[in-house]
């Protein structure tokens, strides 16, 4: 990104990250979701947080098809888009994340790059990367909102794992094997790995 906001200065907050996570009475950090479209991402998000709300936990879903409604709704799915749709997510989630609220966040970020830009924006304990692994057949075979059918049909351009990459992440914290497990197993992975992490 290009800064073109000049001669501004950082104005430190009275109420800092660390007093809100006092009161919370947990950590702040970014559960990053990724993934293929139909990986199930935005679905094991909000599974995770209905159980963490259920306890008592501040949090808040960002998810992909809901944030290109409206603050990245200028953007498309070019390569250069979904960057800038990251880049942004990751700003956002950083600001969240200082507002001491355990985030959730479901966008299929293709682009290790871009995971890694995010992961490097916070510090390094505050960035969970949760791979929903899915094989692309399972994904397809779901179809729930039919857009691999349309991809395949050649209605949609540059749809990930058809006619645009996904990078499978390498290092991620925790892999989620969501064609092979039951939702309730899954978010259960996640919520144990933030206990024993004494996350929460
Ligand atoms: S990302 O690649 O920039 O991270 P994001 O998670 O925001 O994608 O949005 C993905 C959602 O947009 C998909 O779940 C799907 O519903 C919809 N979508 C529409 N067109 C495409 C496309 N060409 N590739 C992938 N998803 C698409």
């Amino acid at each position: 990104m290009q800064q073109k906001s000049t001669n501004t200065v950082w104005h430190h907050a009275t109420v800092t990250r660390d007093s809100r996570e006092q009161l919370n009475e947990h950590k702040s950090v970014i559960l990053w979701f990724t993934g293929l479209s139909g990986a199930g991402k935005s679905t094991l998000a909000n599974a995770v947080e209905a159980l963490l709300y259920e306890s008592g936990k501040h949090t808040y879903v960002l998810d992909g098809d809901n944030v290109r409604q409206g603050l990245c709704g200028d953007l498309s799915f070019s390569e250069q888009d979904r960057v800038e749709n990251i880049r942004r997510i990751g700003e956002v989630a950083k600001l969240f994340v200082d507002a001491g609220m355990l985030t959730l966040s479901a966008f299929i970020s293709p682009f290790k790059a871009d995971r890694l830009a995010v992961r490097n924006l916070v510090a390094t304990d505050s960035f969970i990367e949760i791979y929903c692994r899915c094989d692309l057949s399972v994904c397809e075979e779901r179809d729930v909102k039919g857009l691999y059918k349309k991809a395949r049909a050649g209605e949609i351009a540059e749809f990930t794992g058809i006619s645009s990459p996904y990078e499978e992440p390498e290092h991620a914290e925790l892999v989620v094997d969501t064609d092979k497990k039951p939702l309730q197993e899954c978010a259960q992975q996640v919520v144990d790995y933030l206990m024993e992490k004494g996350i929460i």
